[in-house]
């Protein structure tokens, strides 16, 4: 029988509501939850994404904003442009689209983001407090929506044999942080397989959940799965196709074909992980902003 789908569209609309949901009980408190995204340059993926995220807040109810940057934008300009931000009081979370182009030391932006507005979880506060296992920082969205849906998927990770395949800084390193904590949806046994991992199906055919972003387009085959096990597919990959319409279909790390006759469940690309990011991106303005509520309320009351 083939493995049966997890469907991260219909997930994503469940966090979307719940995020709306929290979101109108904010702005009944006074709060309205901003997000502000920050593109530089035209790179159309990049311009789809920016659009994607600020119509995304728009509808869960937040204050949006959405600055484009023309391509030869200086670090000093967008540095002044996040500076402004983190200094506004109705944007609790801040977004620079990446990549950047060459002139501008990504790192370097990323540090320059206050670290309760990092809503992307990449600034090296956040990256600590997630393996530290401080609850109070963001997580990247796209780990956390890996995490996210395993748990609404009823997925039990709690001991369970966890292989990553990919050592990303923002996939595949923070998904074991994730992963290793003790905590729900976590408590697993963690393996991190890279470029230089020998006899890597040795690793994959051991994992109760196997979680690919290797960034090659269906890597995974069916012999390299455990029979039952649940695979996460990250990667989305455009592959020449002539049958296609626009000469391209967009696939996975894995090679969904053989993967589901073998695995138990699996996410398909496109309408798997994908959804997930933005919902999670969500999810942590929403959380920076109580978490801003509640630094004020504190820090009124000790005034
Ligand atoms: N570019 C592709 N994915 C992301 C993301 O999650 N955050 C940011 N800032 N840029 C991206």
């Amino acid at each position: 029988m083939p493995a049966e789908l997890i469907d991260g569209t219909a997930i994503a609309r469940e966090v979307r509501s719940d995020v709306a949901r929290d979101t109108a009980r904010l702005i009944a408190r006074g709060i309205r939850p901003g997000l502000a995204v920050v593109l530089v340059g035209e790179n159309p993926a990049s311009a789809v994404y920016v659009r994607a995220k600020g119509k995304a807040s728009e509808e869960a109810g937040m204050h949006s904003v959405t600055i484009r940057l023309p391509a030869d934008t200086t670090q000093a300009q967008l540095f002044e442009q996040v500076d402004r931000l983190n200094a506004d009081p109705a944007i609790h979370g801040i977004l620079v689209q990446m990549p950047l182009p060459k002139q501008i030391d990504s790192q370097a932006v990323v540090r320059r983001v206050r670290p309760e507005k990092d809503v992307d979880g990449f600034h090296p506060v956040n990256a600590g407090k997630l393996l530290i296992g401080e609850r109070d920082g963001f997580a990247p969205c796209t780990p956390a929506g890996v995490q996210e849906m395993l748990v609404r998927s009823g997925i039990e990770t709690k001991g369970s044999e966890c292989v990553i395949v990919g050592r990303s800084t923002i996939v595949g390193k923070p998904m074991a942080a994730l992963l290793i904590q003790d905590a729900p949806g976590a408590n697993a046994t963690v393996t991190i397989c890279h470029s230089r991992t020998v006899d890597l199906g040795a690793h994959t055919r051991r994992a109760d959940i196997l979680i690919v972003a290797a960034g090659r387009p269906r890597f995974i085959t069916g012999d390299m799965v455990k029979p039952g096990s649940v695979v996460i597919d990250v990667g989305i990959n455009r592959v020449d196709d002539v049958r296609a319409k626009n000469g391209y279909i967009l696939v996975g790390d894995v090679d969904f074909a053989t993967v589901r006759e073998v695995a138990g469940r699996i996410t398909p690309v496109p309408g798997g992980v994908g959804p997930m990011t933005i919902a999670m991106l969500l999810k942590n303005t929403v959380r920076a902003a109580e978490l801003a509520s509640a630094e004020l309320a504190s820090a009124g009351a000790a005034a």
